[in-house]
């Protein structure tokens, strides 16, 4: 039995192949390759969120767990990042001026914006529901993602923040809860 582990690109996911040497022919498994057989093993997919131990230590600090960011990294870029844009960067332009459809941009969710703004459950309100019509084109997620889902890619939003940011995010946070 050989194990090919297969590694996309595109999605960073991890992928492996079976193959059994004596019940496949050769031509029989590059069929297997070149066809829809690269099927998901049963090794956990692999994402690969890289953070220097700065950005590490801050998000300890913050009492994220880093294997919650991972699911919530996922989450984001299966689902989030090609509007709200790599690390949450955003669209290039001016993401406070409506564009020529009469909707407001994906806003960046990182420091520069103001996702940060929001506590918690302000934020996770605005991922279940989506845009309201009138102002983007951001679709509901509640029925899409799971409730953990959701709150994993809320950790990675707070993940992109500046420590500074955080400060300011946690009184508006406590403010909140109060
Ligand atoms: C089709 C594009 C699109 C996709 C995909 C998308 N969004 Fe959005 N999102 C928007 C737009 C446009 C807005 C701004 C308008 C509004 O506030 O509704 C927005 C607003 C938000 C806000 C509020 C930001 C603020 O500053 O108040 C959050 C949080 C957010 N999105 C998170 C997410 C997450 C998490 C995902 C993935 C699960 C996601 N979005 C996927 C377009 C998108």
């Amino acid at each position: 039995m050989i194990y090919i582990v297969y590694s996309n690109p595109a999605n960073k996911r991890q992928y492996c192949i079976q193959y059994k040497v004596k019940s496949m022919s050769y031509r029989a498994f590059l069929m297997l390759l070149i066809g829809a057989g690269v099927g998901a093993c049963d090794q956990p997919a692999r994402v690969s969120l890289k953070l220097d131990p700065a950005r590490q230590q801050a998000i300890l600090a913050r009492g994220l767990d880093l294997k919650q960011l991972e699911s919530g990294f996922a989450v984001y870029e299966k689902y989030c990042q090609s509007c709200h844009g790599k690390d949450g960067k955003g669209q290039p332009g001016d993401w406070r001026v409506k564009r020529e459809n009469g909707l407001y941009p994906p806003p960046p969710l990182d420091d520069s914006a103001h996702a940060w703004h929001h506590a918690t459950p302000v934020l996770r309100k605005a991922i279940e529901e989506g845009s309201p019509p009138d102002m983007g084109d951001m679709p509901p997620w509640k029925n899409k993602l799971t409730d953990r889902e959701i709150d994993d890619v809320i950790a990675y939003i707070k993940s992109l923040w500046s420590d500074e940011v955080y400060k300011h995010w946690l009184e508006i946070e406590m403010q909140s809860r109060s």
